[in-house]
């Protein structure tokens, strides 16, 4: 029976189950190097504060808390899985010098905006392989649209500070998630715990099949390199420059906010 369409379709990013079956990811060499990357892209630096968009358990977090040696001034980390709250608290309990109040977690769904925050709030936004989950249905045309993608990055264009970097991987089009599970299977044997790890590792390939399919409905968003980069220069960045990592299936971006907001207009792709 095909999968509802639309906006009754399910959304599995909201249930605690999903949100586990990620934790695991961390462990993995494809996304260990996706970090090391990512974090060399960001380079945070003392007293900055960061976003962390769709966060998750926190493995970009607790990089820019080590990376910076505790010296970032502050760090949000945003997912609409409540249940990463608890992750955060455990990240809390073991970052070395630990950070107390600079390290904050909020449940937010980003499809909606960012408006929970302040113009230039930000110094900095990074965000591993969460934006294409941004999600709107138009009842109008009875379709998926691109339309939240699009408002959260101007989003993110208003609560970073001039001159701000926005650091982010996404997804290839068309993903071939058994690249990635391939260069992960060593990491089955390194891991304190193989067999949850494998279960784990076992539940992202079915919900990587969702996302997939919801991908190829237009409803989330694997886009070409091209693409984005005209996304986000829409929105307002600059000095856009992308790389690839994550077993060749992410694409990580660094864009620059300008001084300057730019006219907003419609985007054709
Ligand atoms: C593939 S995981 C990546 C997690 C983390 N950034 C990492 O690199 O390990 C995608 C994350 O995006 C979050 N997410 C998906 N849709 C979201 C939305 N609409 N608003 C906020 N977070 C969302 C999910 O809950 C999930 O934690």
């Amino acid at each position: 029976m095909p999968a509802p369409a639309g906006r009754s379709a399910p959304n599995h990013w909201l249930e605690a189950r999903c949100a586990k079956a990620f934790w695991s990811q961390q462990e993995t060499t494809p996304h260990r190097q996706l970090r090391a990357d990512t974090l060399a892209w960001a380079a945070p630096a003392a007293g900055e504060r960061w976003l962390d968009l769709g966060c998750g358990s926190g493995a970009l977090s607790r990089g820019l808390w080590e990376y910076s040696a505790g010296q970032v001034a502050e760090i949000v980390g945003l997912d609409c899985a409540a249940i990463n709250a608890r992750a955060y608290e455990r990240l809390r309990a073991t970052l070395q010098p630990p950070p107390g109040s600079r390290l904050r977690f909020v449940t937010h769904d980003f499809s909606h905006g960012l408006d929970i925050f302040e113009d230039a709030s930000f110094d900095h936004v990074i965000s591993g392989l969460s934006i294409s989950y941004a999600q709107s249905w138009s009842e109008q045309e009875n379709r998926w649209t691109t339309a939240a993608y699009d408002r959260l990055l101007r989003e993110v264009w208003r609560v970073l500070r001039p001159g701000g970097r926005f650091v982010f991987s996404v997804n290839v089009p068309q993903p071939r998630w058994w690249r990635v599970a391939w260069a992960s299977l060593p990491d089955a044997f390194r891991s304190d715990r193989p067999l949850r790890f494998l279960r784990r590792s076992w539940r992202m390939l079915q919900y990587g099949r969702w996302l997939k399919a919801e991908a190829r409905r237009g409803r989330f968003h694997y886009l070409p390199a091209a693409e984005v980069t005209i996304r986000l220069q829409t929105a307002g960045f600059h000095n856009v420059e992308h790389r690839l990592s994550y077993a060749g299936q992410a694409y990580i971006f660094r864009a620059v906010k300008g001084n300057q907001p730019v006219p907003l207009g419609p985007t054709r792709f």
